[in-house]
């Protein structure tokens, strides 16, 4: 029973363990951990009982000096350096493992930015969680939007740099069955490279469903638009990507502007002149950041969301760029429901 909890909650030093990866590298940490509290100890014992043995007990006394033993220092060297191999011979192994992915693994692109995440899956929906299906090898092929990030999935025991302008990639396979194992579907993801003010912030969960779950999970996610209002979907989307530097309160700044009160308006531009706040302006913002600036936000580099919001996605930040500003606002022109997509994406 006890077995059974530290297994689901993790230890003192490990967090839970999700994968067969993480039990090999947790056997090898264990093993270089008491193989260090084993010399540790040895020492010290040692320590103590010299400083005992050899003790002065007579001023006048000249003890001879140390003397070779063969013995001894083979007995010293050997052992050590066989410990030495075992624990580069366990690493390697599990170094080439993680190097060498599986055939046909399930891809997904893990999109680092500044600071949140996207999990890109076959079929183009981006979600802001890392879900995968259950025991099959899933490949993570990893970009960055600006600077350098890292993935870190403690309880698969894995995690890769996001490297801007090149792609990187780990894989991991989950246990095959985690609740017979008494684990958990929700497992923590981190970045685990300082990046910048909110990178404290920059986490997200990785979901594990069946694989039947996980087929109908992508097929309604993917429709996710036609389950709400317009403007809704839009306050989710700010919620997930935006919200970090983007406030939804009228005066409010925090790395960008804020989003409030501002539809239809002219804008002033840090270039000079002024640009109306409206869909093409909101699009171009998105896909190409650095187009158009408004005046006070020189310098705030904003990274582009090009193939991490589809146009659906656009179409619906728009619509709460819209409700965000009461004045501009008209309820009849776009429903308060979800049929308001067949209009927004024009279909019948
Ligand atoms: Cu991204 Cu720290």
């Amino acid at each position: 029973m006890l077995t059974l909890l530290a297994e689901a909650t993790g230890t003192l030093w490990m967090p839970v363990k999700a994968t067969d990866f993480a039990s090999e590298v947790d056997w090898l940490f264990y093993f270089i951990y008491w193989v260090c509290v084993a010399m540790f100890t040895l020492i010290l014992v040692l320590l103590v009982f010299f400083a005992w043995k050899y003790r002065q007990t007579d001023r006048d006394e000249v003890a001879s000096g140390p003397t070779h033993s063969t013995a001894l220092e083979l007995g010293w060297s050997l052992p050590p350096l066989i410990v030495v191999l075992y624990i580069f011979w366990v690493g390697f192994k599990g170094g080439t493992q993680l190097a060498v992915e599986p055939d046909n693994p399930y891809d997904v692109t893990v999109i680092a930015y500044k600071w949140g995440w996207g999990f890109r899956y076959p079929g183009g929906y981006v979600d802001g969680k890392l879900h995968v299906p259950q025991g099959v090898p899933v490949r993570l092929t990893i970009e960055s939007r600006d600077v350098i990030h890292s993935v870190s999935i403690p309880s698969m025991r894995i995690k890769k740099d996001a490297v801007p302008g090149r792609y990187t990639r780990m894989w991991f396979q989950t246990l095959e069955d985690l609740a017979e194992a008494g684990q958990p579907r929700e497992f923590d993801l981190y970045c685990a490279e300082y990046c910048g003010t909110n990178h404290s912030q920059m986490l997200t969960k990785v979901v594990v469903h069946t694989q039947e779950d996980f087929d109908n999970w992508l097929e309604v996610a993917s429709r996710w638009y036609l389950e709400e209002a317009p403007w809704k979907a839009g306050e989710r989307i700010w919620e997930q990507k935006c919200a970090q530097c983007h406030s939804n309160q009228p005066g409010v700044t925090l790395q960008g502007p804020t989003w409030a009160g501002v539809y239809g308006t002219e804008r002033p531009l840090a270039s000079g002149g002024s640009v109306l706040m409206d869909a093409e302006y909101i699009r171009e913002s998105i896909f190409t950041p650095q187009a158009k600036i408004v005046r006070g936000f020189e310098g705030v580099i904003m990274a582009s969301y090009q193939g991490q919001i589809s146009e659906a996605e656009v179409a619906a930040i728009v619509e709460y760029f819209r409700k965000l500003n009461p004045e501009k606002y008209d309820p009849t022109r776009i429903s308060d429901s979800p049929e308001g997509w067949k209009e927004l994406l024009g279909e019948n």
